[in-house]
């Protein structure tokens, strides 16, 4: 596989070349890129000699004449390690300042993304790094936290790169992962639905999407190909996916039959509304000062429909549960005659409809149910897919 070693201006820096060899012994292609900083504290020609590939620094600097190495080396790797990650280039990836060569390398990328931080004690321990630290993993990066020990200042605390061994480890794993969906069509639905009362007026839900579009990315970063029928949702969705755009729950069933007859997996995010007006008034319905009746019909069963229609694929449901009991979502499972469900309790205003964060238990149908914990929505999706992609 292709890893990419951005180095960073640390002190610690003299161990990337260790890190770019036992990447090699472990059978890797390495690239390295090095920021300003890190050049002053070692020559691109160490890495150029020891990884028989360019080392890159300067964001214009092009080994093949015509081409682009940001999008090149973005598109081409499997795996961006930064070991050592200091302060100033941790806080640039969390906000997407395309500043250098490397940091805009990452930006451009979409292969999964691990950093080592490496720096003093006080600065390691600062709001600003801890805060840019969160917002990358609640990206799905992988923090390898520094070990305790004495730093270049002499201070002695947490800050020091973490050991080789286990940042190799790190990528190791995260390698892995990016094979355990390789070559499976996984299809999400995602979002609300919008049901029309009238032209202007319609039923929907709370959905923002957010889940949705963690799952879908979650799945991209485990080497899937992915489909998306989104309802209307507020939140973006990966850019590699392939997306169909839909409204009402008729919608939804008819491109998910249309795009699912290959699917491998089948997962039901999207808050579906259950009922829908039994007709919609075209134009605008005109205010009067008579009651207003609305008649509704049960919409179908998209996830009960798609698992009965697609026998060979795996089809995991979410379920929305007002509490933290899960005998529901588990009878759930027989209903739908789905694999697995994933509940979570929408009762809850930190995780569930809208939030960032989640909390999933995971339910099958015989054995102990498993709990995530809460978490980031994309780690929550990740841990749901690690989980269900291990049997
Ligand atoms: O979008 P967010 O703001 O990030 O919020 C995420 C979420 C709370 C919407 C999500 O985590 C979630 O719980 N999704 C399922 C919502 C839901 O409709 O739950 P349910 O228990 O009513 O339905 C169970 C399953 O049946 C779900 O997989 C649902 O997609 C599916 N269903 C429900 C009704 C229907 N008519 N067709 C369906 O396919």
């Amino acid at each position: 596989m292709r890893v990419l070693l951005g180095v960073s201006g640390s002190v610690s820096c003299y161990r990337a070349a260790d890190i770019a060899r036992d990447l090699m012994r472990a059978g890797h292609d390495v690239r390295v890129c090095l920021t300003d900083s890190a050049a002053k504290f070692v020559s691109p020609i160490l890495f150029e000699t020891l990884t028989e590939n360019p080392c890159l620094t300067d964001t214009f600097e092009e080994p093949i004449t015509g081409q682009m190495a940001h999008i090149d080396w973005a598109r081409e790797a499997d795996a961006i390690l930064i070991a050592p990650c200091t302060a100033n280039t941790t806080s640039r990836l969390a906000h997407g300042v395309a500043a250098d060569m490397l940091t805009t390398i990452v930006v451009a990328s979409t292969a999964p993304l691990l950093i080592a931080p490496a720096m003093n004690p006080s600065m390691y321990a600062s709001d600003q790094v801890q805060w840019a630290l969160s917002i990358l993993e609640s990206r799905a990066a992988t923090i390898i936290t520094p070990q305790e020990g004495d730093v270049a200042s002499g201070e002695v605390g947490l800050g020091k790169l973490a050991p080789n061994p286990e940042i190799l480890e790190a990528v190791e794993s995260v390698l892995a992962r990016t094979q355990l969906l390789a070559g499976k069509h996984i299809v999400v639905t995602s979002g609300p639905t919008e049901e029309p009362i009238d032209d202007v007026r319609f039923l929907t839900n709370r959905s923002s999407g957010k889940m949705g579009a963690a799952v879908a990315r979650a799945a991209l970063l485990m080497g899937a190909r992915v489909t998306v029928i989104a309802g209307p949702q507020a939140a973006a969705l990966p850019l590699t996916a392939t997306v169909h755009p839909v409204k009402t729950a008729d919608q939804m069933l008819e491109k998910a039959l249309e795009v699912s007859e290959d699917a491998d997996w089948i997962i039901g995010v999207a808050a579906v509304a259950d009922y829908r007006p039994e007709a919609a008034t075209s134009g605008k319905f005109r205010r009067s000062e008579d009651a207003l009746t609305l008649r509704l019909i049960p919409n179908p069963d998209i996830i009960a429909t798609l698992a009965a229609a697609r026998p060979k694929a795996r089809v995991i449901a979410f379920a929305a549960e007002p509490d933290a009991d899960i005998s529901v979502a588990r009878e759930k499972i027989v209903k739908k005659g789905v694999f697995a469900i994933a509940a979570n309790d929408i009762s809850r205003n930190d995780i569930g409809f809208g939030s960032e964060n989640n909390e999933l238990t995971l339910i099958r149908a015989n054995g102990e149910p498993q709990f995530s914990g809460k978490r980031s929505k994309l780690s929550a999706a990740l841990w749901l897919l690690e989980n269900l992609a291990q049997e």
